[in-house]
């Protein structure tokens, strides 16, 4: 199974993506937890270009390619790996961050953006089998910001609370055209309760579907 979480910044990814990476891991399931841009060497490499604060001048076409290159490195030799191993993924930020960000909010066009990834991953474009969208009104996310004392200011923290409101309405409509139902699920979760609660609410969904995939995983391999 493939699991992505994404959102704006400060939307509570992390906290939620350790709370249920701790619950699954005690439960026994064998997990790959990763991130974009980032997971692999090469693209923890174009990470630090894209999230440069000096890197002000970048074109959101750029911004675009960087990002799909380092997930192209980070699918081949990560992610499908992982999976062929019969192993959980969940990766922080997917390509529902390039349609949202470089594709709504710096306007080259959800389909442009979607095509480019496509190209770039050269037909071995997985899409996860569940999507998490974590929604917060950006006052909330911006007080969760400001509490945390280990983060550090990158070139998105220099954006306008308007850009961050573009990407929250973004994320929004990317969940409505890429929402497939129970195969590319694509779930918008009230990121505004407590994080037990948001918590409680995923796993209430994940738990049943991981269980599925173990009892079909386990009549296939008799
Ligand atoms: P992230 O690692 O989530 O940063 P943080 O932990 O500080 O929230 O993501 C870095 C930034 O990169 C984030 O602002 C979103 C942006 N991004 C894109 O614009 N497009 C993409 O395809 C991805 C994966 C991230």
């Amino acid at each position: 199974m493939f699991i992505n979480f994404e959102g704006v910044d400060g939307c509570g990814k992390t906290s939620v993506i350790n709370a249920i990476t701790i619950y699954l891991k005690n439960q026994g399931y064998n997990l790959e937890v990763t991130r974009e841009p980032g997971g692999t060497s090469i693209s923890e490499q174009i990470r630090q270009i894209l999230l440069n604060p000096n890197n002000t001048d970048m074109l959101p076409l750029t911004e675009a390619y960087l990002y799909a290159s380092a997930r192209a490195q980070h699918v081949y030799k990560k992610i499908l790996p992982a999976l062929k191993n019969n192993k959980i993924v969940i990766t922080d930020r997917y390509i529902h961050s390039s349609l949202a960000y470089q594709g709504v909010v710096k306007k080259l066009g959800i389909d442009f953006v979607y095509d480019l990834n496509l190209n770039a991953i050269d037909g071995g474009l997985v899409f996860p089998d569940i999507t998490f969208i974590l929604d917060v009104p950006i006052e909330v996310a911006l007080e969760r910001i400001a509490a945390d004392p280990n983060r550090k200011a990158d070139r998105f923290d220099q954006e306008s609370i308007e850009f961050h409101k573009q990407v929250r309405e973004a994320f929004k409509e990317v969940q409505r055209r890429f929402d497939f139902g129970t195969h590319w699920q694509c779930i918008l979760i009230d990121a505004s309760r407590s994080l037990e609660d948001v918590v409680k609410e995923i796993l209430d969904i994940l738990l049943p579907r991981l269980k599925c995939d173990k009892l079909t995983n386990s009549i296939l391999s008799k």
